[in-house]
């Protein structure tokens, strides 16, 4: 089956995830929106200039309506962060264009992956606007954040970033949750490595956390990081690889949390992300994933219901 991403939303992150989902070849086509018809319209033919160098994919533009023929559309339209302001100062403006997507993509028959900021907010708008079913509206959530702890304790440790297991749940944002408790590497608890203690776990998490801030205050937006998880996921999804990774999405009674979009590890597939799993988390880590929920809560009921 040919299968067909489409992008809505042709700024930096949307260009981004265009550019690593060609390299990542799971696309065979790939169709790009945006308001500024004719930016789309460019960076399609910019994209396709380079055919020679990525897996055959098609690259062209198309209306929202015509997306509801893809098999997955990504939704990265909506402004980005200014330097100092918090992603959840961003909900009211960006909850508007996602919403209004989200109707024109109901009763849509593939998944939708939401990467505009506030993320976990906004996957919970889209999927009330488009009526789908939680599994297949799935946020990039903490899966950013889950690689850029990654990275940074593979550097702290000198190890490959692949061989450390560890994740971030919660909100993609300043309540996230680093769960060090499950952290290991190669079965070796972290908190049992030698050199490792408690203070490592407050700065590394504040490093995650302001991570973003950081790239903003010196680029004005972050892309490319976001780009490559994004395009992961996506290849994930189409190619039904079933791998456990921390996205975004409207729970329905996971560690009893309903009806607030947030990362937990999930199995994600060919139908997007059905079931979330419940790692073993300590009493603080509970308590913060709580919090978590809580403010994602609060940020949610600013809105029109
Ligand atoms: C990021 O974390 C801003 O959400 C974006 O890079």
């Amino acid at each position: 089956m040919q299968q067909t991403v489409g992008i809505i939303g042709t700024g930096w992150v949307g260009t981004s995830v265009a550019i690593s989902t060609l390299h990542s070849g799971a696309a065979d086509a790939l169709w790009l929106h945006d308001v500024r018809g004719a930016v789309a319209e460019g960076e399609a033919m910019d994209l396709a200039h380079g055919a020679a160098f990525y897996p055959p994919c098609e690259v062209k533009v198309a209306t929202v309506e015509a997306m509801r023929a893809c098999q997955v559309v990504v939704v990265a339209a909506g402004r980005n962060g200014k330097p100092g302001e918090s992603r959840l100062d961003l909900l009211r403006d960006n909850a508007r264009v996602v919403a209004d997507i989200g109707r024109t993509l109901a009763g849509f028959d593939g998944t939708i992956v939401l990467v505009s900021n506030p993320v976990d907010v906004l996957t919970q708008v889209m999927t009330e606007a488009s009526g789908l079913p939680p599994a297949r509206v799935l946020g990039t959530g903490t899966l950013l954040d889950t690689a850029r702890l990654r990275q940074m304790l593979a550097q702290r440790l000198q190890l490959a970033t692949t061989s450390i297991h560890a994740q971030v749940v919660g909100e993609h944002g300043d309540s996230e949750v680093v769960l060090w408790s499950g952290a290991q590497v190669g079965g070796v608890p972290l908190r049992q490595w030698p050199g490792w203690d408690a203070a490592d776990e407050a700065a590394l998490a504040l490093e995650v956390r302001r991570a973003a801030y950081e790239v903003i205050a010196r680029k004005g937006a972050t892309n490319h990081a976001i780009g490559l998880v994004t395009a992961h996921l996506l290849r994930c999804m189409l190619r039904g690889e079933q791998r456990v990774l921390t996205v975004s999405r409207v729970q329905e009674g996971a560690f009893g949390l309903h009806g607030v979009a947030l990362s937990l590890p999930t199995v994600v597939g060919h139908g997007g992300g059905g079931t979330v799993l419940e790692p073993g988390l300590d009493a603080a880590e509970l308590a913060a994933l709580e919090h978590s929920a809580e403010v994602l809560r609060q940020a949610r009921a600013t809105l029109p219901p």
